[in-house]
């Protein structure tokens, strides 16, 4: 059996993408294992979900610390505690500061609602309808320094329809990423999926710039 991956996911929110990970890491043929949720905010709902599963929680408050650096060195700390193999962010709402990056580069990912390099930052789905794209979806990357820049690992095109508004749109990119980041997950967990010198890498192979596309 191949070892097991332990995964820290980082949420500060609802947890959706959170769920998706827990659901796909129940089964035993899957070698991820979640170890910890932690959250820089208390109230977040993924908390529950996590504490539902089983998981270890801890809640950070970035507000408690002394700016960035002070948050992310604490950060590193109580992610650490879990030895992780992975750490997934999940609608972590900071920005990391290098010194965080690069303590977790190549088994750092995240999760952006566009079709990256499309739409850096928020308001993704209201800015895709208002350039009139034809097309939208979602992205999963490994993380550096340039925010929502890393080298992509799968992305999910999610076709825009007559009527659409911001929230019709982000229900359908949502379903999307429940597809896309359990899969990226379990191909990291498996030893399938590395960054390498120039980018993402599958089963030894270099993924192309846009990396494994679906469409839907
Ligand atoms: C998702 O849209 C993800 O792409 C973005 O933050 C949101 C998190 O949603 N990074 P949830 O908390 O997983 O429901």
């Amino acid at each position: 059996m191949t070892a097991r991956c332990n995964v820290v996911v980082l949420i500060s929110g609802s947890g959706s993408n959170l769920q998706a990970l827990i659901d796909s890491t129940r089964s035993d043929d899957n070698p991820a294992r979640i170890r910890a949720v932690i959250s820089n905010r208390g109230d977040a709902y993924g908390l529950t979900r996590a504490q539902n599963a089983g998981i270890a929680t801890q809640v950070l408050d970035h507000k408690a610390f002394d700016g960035r650096e002070a948050f992310d060195a604490a950060l590193i700390e109580a992610i650490d505690t879990f030895s992780p193999h992975l750490v997934v962010l999940a609608g972590f709402m900071r920005i990391l500061t290098p010194t965080f990056v690069r303590h977790y580069a190549g088994r750092l990912l995240n999760i952006h609602p566009s079709l990256l390099p499309l739409y850096k930052g928020l308001h993704t789905h209201q800015r895709a309808l208002e350039a009139g794209d034809a097309e939208h979806g979602c992205s999963v990357h490994f993380v550096t320094e340039e925010l929502d820049g890393g080298p992509l690992v799968v992305q999910a095109i999610v076709p825009v329809q007559a009527g659409d508004t911001p929230e019709s749109l982000a229900m359908r990119v949502h379903a999307q990423e429940h597809r896309i980041y359990p899969l990226a997950v379990r191909w990291f967990a498996e030893g399938r999926l590395c960054l390498g010198e120039h980018g993402a890498m599958l089963d030894g192979q270099p993924l192309p710039a846009t990396g494994y596309l679906i469409r839907t």
